[in-house]
């Protein structure tokens, strides 16, 4: 049986030098352009977390083989645009990014299917992305008209869209931008805040000509993929974690080396330091098409902030231990614009709030944000609700709890860090099973 259980006893000291897996939203992105691309691609340093696996899995069913040259790393013979069509219903488990994308990739390719997951996404919403989708002509059909199970209909080649994302979603952004590579016609997407922009440096790599200009994308249909060997650069949403952890332990420091710094997901850094974290970017690089750094972070006081709203989007994933921050700060933390946090693998404003509570933090809950004033962390027992931020977000926050916390309902942390407690327990965090 999953153990889904833990006891984080926290500790004093936090120190050590460290690498992240591989990044998620990379790693997912890579599979899929890799299964597209016309020959043999070689992916190192992809995340094994059961959501890219899931990812995985789910190619392999319409016919695209891996071969595994070790644990993170394998050659992937691409089909192009000649995917089977999947017998069975392909089951996502617990990863919106691979639900989404691959909607729009297979109602690109004209394949009839059915995508569905576990109870955590089968609650999350999918019309954001059937409405575009439908607009090129795909036929798509959603439980209760918003919900997991999706099915695709084969119907006709999709024509070219206009469309401006009426919500700052990077997967929505990705579904059209997929769809559209096979569509008639040149489509242009519009966001109105930026996202993460994975899937547009991806594509480039592989050898297609997208054209961003500012939060214009134009894509080509009709393009075919070239195989390429790529290396993913560790994963920034995981290094939050330990980056926090130093910061609000009382001694020691982190250095983790060979994160992801893209700047469309570097919004924890400029909140954190805005906040009064001592964090040091050092040793600049590219990788591939993505920017890398090593960060260092070190014992900080902090002090509430009001979070600029345009700062969401570039931290939507991190906002888990940044509250966790925010209840380890002098004074209040104030955040707006984010509703979509209610839309994550929980309801991330409550999960949060309800817990904070439960640990003796004060939080003031909207609906688009809260206000956390910092104070003294209760021991206690938390449940994170299967949603793996969160369950980590409460591991580094028995840092700050004499006597510890129980995390309950936290097996899903191997969605995205299958060696999360590894990392933890060598950087000084004590945690165990129950
Ligand atoms: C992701 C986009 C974000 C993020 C998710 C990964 C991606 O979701 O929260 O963890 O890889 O494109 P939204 O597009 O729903 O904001």
């Amino acid at each position: 049986m999953l153990k889904k259980k833990f006891f984080a006893k926290g500790g004093h000291v936090i120190s050590g030098e460290v690498v992240m897996p591989g990044d998620k939203s990379i790693s997912h992105r890579a599979v899929m352009c890799g299964a597209l691309a016309k020959g043999v691609s070689r992916i190192a340093n992809c995340l094994m977390g059961d959501d890219v696996k899931a990812t995985i899995q789910a190619f392999k069913s319409m016919g695209v083989e891996f071969e595994f040259d070790s644990q993170f790393s394998f050659l992937i013979k691409g089909r192009g645009c000649h995917l089977e069509h999947p017998r069975r219903t392909i089951n996502l488990q617990n990863s919106g990014t691979s639900i989404r994308l691959i909607t729009g990739i297979l109602a690109g390719l004209n394949l009839s299917a059915r995508l569905d997951g576990d109870e955590s996404l089968r609650r999350r919403p999918m019309e954001r992305i059937a409405t575009p989708l439908r607009k090129m002509g795909a036929i798509i059909n959603l439980r209760e008209e918003d919900f997991p199970p999706i099915d695709i209909i084969s119907s006709k080649r999709l024509e070219a869209i206009e469309y401006t994302l009426p919500v700052a979603s990077a997967q929505v952004k990705s579904a059209v931008i997929f769809a559209s590579l096979f569509a008639n016609g040149t489509s242009v997407v519009r966001e109105l805040t930026r996202t993460r922009d994975h899937t547009e440096r991806m594509l480039a790599q592989f050898g297609v000509d997208l054209r961003v200009e500012d939060k214009e994308i134009k894509i080509q249909g009709c393009r075919e993929l070239r195989p390429v060997d790529l290396e993913i650069p560790g994963d920034l949403s995981s290094a939050a974690f330990f980056i926090v952890a130093a910061i609000i332990a009382r001694s020691g420091g982190v250095k983790i080396k060979g994160v992801g710094l893209n700047p469309t997901r570097d919004g924890a850094i400029t909140i954190l330091k805005e906040m009064g974290a001592k964090i040091h970017i050092e040793n600049k690089r590219v990788l591939g098409n993505e920017p890398v750094a090593d960060i260092l972070a070190f014992p900080s006081m902090l002090n509430g902030i009001v979070i600029n709203k345009k700062l969401v989007a570039s931290a939507i994933d991190e906002f888990p231990i940044l509250f966790v921050a925010a209840a380890c700060a002098r004074g209040e933390t104030k955040l707006t614009g984010a509703e979509e946090l209610r839309h994550k693998e929980s309801n991330r404003l409550v999960t949060m709030a309800t817990n904070l509570r439960r640990l003796g933090i004060s939080v003031e809950l909207f609906k688009d944000g809260l206000t956390i004033s910092g104070g003294d962390f209760k021991s206690g027992e938390i449940d994170a609700e299967g949603d793996h931020r969160v369950a980590m977000a409460f591991a580094v926050a028995s840092l700050r709890a004499e006597g510890g916390i129980t995390i309950d309902n936290a097996a899903e942390i191997d969605t995205s860090f299958p060696n999360f407690f590894d990392v933890a327990e060598t950087l000084g965090l004590r945690l165990t099973w129950t």
